[in-house]
Formats: structure tokens, C-alpha cells, sequence
């Protein structure tokens, strides 16, 4: 059986980089497939975290998956924490990865930096909790961006490790699923810096909950250039901000950016931008005012969370008795 899982950090201000890189793809897998979705806030803390913050921002990117249409009736969303199979099968793990493997991995040396001898233990030890994420599920395909596919990757050696040293074929290798074009969304106010919630300036991105004359008024000051939009994405070479315009025009449309340049070879932005305005208001409006409401009812969103690990703990609890006997654990 094919079986999804993915996680989420519980971040602050969901942007239209995080819908359209992420979300809106686990939004469309829920058809085809058995998804558990986590909001992974045992990941969080190896970053210094305000609790009351993470606590904030664990509700507010659960609202942020339901509004966008995710269904915790027909597929399961919860919070790591709440799954403490999630941190066992993760210290087993430990025991089965070498330090050579995680050493090798580019997000932990960029995260740690020059100062590796202060990172904690588990910022270093983050890829072998992602395992355990996704091995707890045996699950089948992983959605992740471009960023954890190394982290997938070593999820493979450790079920293989695992598999070998307990001469068992309990773990299925789990597949990257990368969707479509990956949509990469860029700064509004510079075309050459992703979108990112850190931004100073509130223009550079168009948040989730923004509603309908937020929007707008981003989408009308987004930095562009002088020149008209061209006929085909060649002509979108060295125009960053217009190719990220046009991404996101297309993305929102499900159309490629080539079809897009079709429509407004030729253009002004002015034209343009009236149809962008009215394009993503009619996708994220709706979306941004859902999550306000839930974001309003934290005790159903944390219905959906308990219930979500309810059931996730049914799942996880039969592999990891499996898991502990093949380990000896008694
Ligand atoms: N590391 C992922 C990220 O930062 C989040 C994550 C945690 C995840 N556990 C996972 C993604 C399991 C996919 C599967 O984006």
C-alpha cells in the first residue's frame, strides 16, 4: 500500500511560497493517496524556540493546512510531539547511523556554521528524527522540496542499515515525490532573494492570511521593470522579478510559464497585474479568511491534533513493537 508522509516546521507567517512550494501539493496528494501529515515541532526545538510562540505557531500552521482544504477526517494531521514513537524510533536510529552519514549533511553545516561545537545534539541528530518520521509510517512517498532530499536519502541508508543489522526486510525505501515544477517564489520587492517570513519589509511577501485588500495592494507595489512581458520565457532572462511575477501567475493558474507569456506577450505590467491581482485574490482570499476563523478556535484545532495523533499512535504503535523486538529491547 502507498503511503505519504510529510512534515512541516511550525513556523510563523505561512506565505505563498510555503502554498504553493508545499502545502498546495499535499492538498491535491490527499486523492491519490493514505496521507499523515505532521506539523513537526520536536524538529522545531533544535532552534531556540519562545514556547508560548511555538505553541502559536504549531495552531497556526495546522489552520494553515485545513483552510487550504487538507481533510483531517479522510487523512491524519497532527504534531510530532504528541506521537512519542516519534522520539523512541528516533534513538534507535541514533544507534544505527554513523556520525561519517550525518556529517555529510549540507543543512546541518549551514544551520551550525562556523560555531559547530555549540550546535546541539539535536540539530546534528535532526536527519535521524526525520527518519524515524517517516519509517514510524512505513511509508511509501515522501513530498519534499529540493533542500531534503539529502535527508531522504539518508532515511534510505538507515532503513537499509536497519534492515541489514537486524537481517529483516521490515522498512520499505521511501520514494522523494517532487511535483511539478517546483514553484520557487521570490521577494516581491527583489527578484533574487527567496520569499521568507524573516523579510523586514511585509511587501516582500503575500502571507496567507492576508486578505483580499492586502493582496492587492502587494501585488500592485511588487517591484517589476520597464520593459514589456515577453512572448516566451526566453525573454524573462535576467528579469527576475518578472519571471517571479509570472511564476506565481502561472502557478496559481496551473498553467506553465510559457502559456502565460502567451497570453501577455506584449503587455504592460499595468494589464498585467490587474489580472494577477484579481487571479490571487480569488485563490488566497478564501484561504487566508478560513484560516482566521480557525486560527480563532484553538480548541478545534486541537481536536484535529489529538485526534490525529489518536490515530497516527495506531499506525505506529504495531511497527515499533517490531521494531523493538528485532533490537532485542524487551
Ligand atoms: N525537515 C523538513 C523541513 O524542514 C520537515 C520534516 C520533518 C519532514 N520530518 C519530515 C519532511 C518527514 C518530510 C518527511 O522541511
Amino acid at each position: 500500500m502507498n503511503r505519504i508522509f510529510s512534515g512541516v516546521q511550525p513556523t510563523g507567517n505561512l506565505h505563498l511560497g510555503n502554498y504553493l512550494g508545499a502545502i498546495r501539493n499535499w492538498v491535491r496528494l490527499q486523492e491519490q493517496y493514505d496521507c499523515i501529515y505532521c506539523v513537526v515541532d520536536l524538529h522545531a526545538i533544535t532552534a531556540p524556540q519562545d514556547p508560548d510562540e511555538l505553541r502559536a505557531n504549531t495552531r497556526e500552521v495546522t489552520a494553515g493546512l485545513l483552510a487550504a482544504g487538507i481533510d483531517p477526517a479522510n487523512n491524519i494531521v497532527f504534531n510530532q510531539s504528541r506521537v512519542s514513537g516519534h522520539a523512541e524510533l528516533a534513538w534507535i536510529f541514533n544507534c544505527v547511523a554513523r556520525l561519517g552519514w550525518l556529517n555529510r549533511m549540507t543543512q546541518f553545516k549551514e544551520k551550525a556554521g562556523k560555531h559547530r561545537d555549540n550546535a546541539t545534539v539535536g540539530l546534528y541528530a535532526y536527519p535521524t528524527l526525520m527518519a524515524a518520521d517517516i519509517l514510524l509510517y512505513k511509508a511509501t512517498h515522501v513530498p519534499v522540496g529540493e533542500d531534503q532530499k539529502q535527508h531522504l536519502e539518508l532515511t534510505r541508508d538507515i532503513a537499509q542499515a536497519f534492515n541489514s543489522m537486524f537481517k529483516t526486510e521490515l522498512f520499505p525505501m521511501p520514494e522523494p515525490l517532487i511535483l511539478g515544477a517546483a514553484a520557487r517564489v521570490m521577494s516581491l520587492r527583489d527578484g533574487s532573494k527567496k520569499m521568507s517570513k524573516s523579510d523586514g519589509s511585509d511587501y516582500s511577501r503575500i502571507n496567507m492570511t492576508d486578505d483580499a485588500d492586502a493582496i492587492a495592494l502587494k501585488v500592485r507595489k511588487a517591484r517589476t521593470d520597464s520593459e514589456p512581458l515577453p512572448g516566451s520565457p526566453d525573454g524573462l532572462e535576467g528579469r527576475t522579478e518578472a519571471a517571479n511575477l509570472l511564476g506565481i501567475y502561472g502557478a496559481l493558474a496551473d498553467k506553465t510559464v510559457a502559456q502565460v507569456c502567451e497570453e501577455f506577450a506584449g503587455e504592460p505590467f499595468s494589464v498585467f497585474k490587474l489580472q494577477l491581482v484579481d487571479l490571487a485574490v480569488s485563490v488566497l482570499a478564501p484561504i487566508g479568511k478560513e484560516m482566521k476563523r480557525l486560527c480563532d478556535d484553538p480548541n478545534y484545532v486541537d481536536q484535529v491534533l489529538s485526534d490525529g495523533a489518536e490515530r497516527a499512535t495506531e499506525i505506529a504503535t504495531p511497527i515499533l513493537s517490531e521494531v523493538k523486538k528485532l533490537a532485542g529491547l524487551l
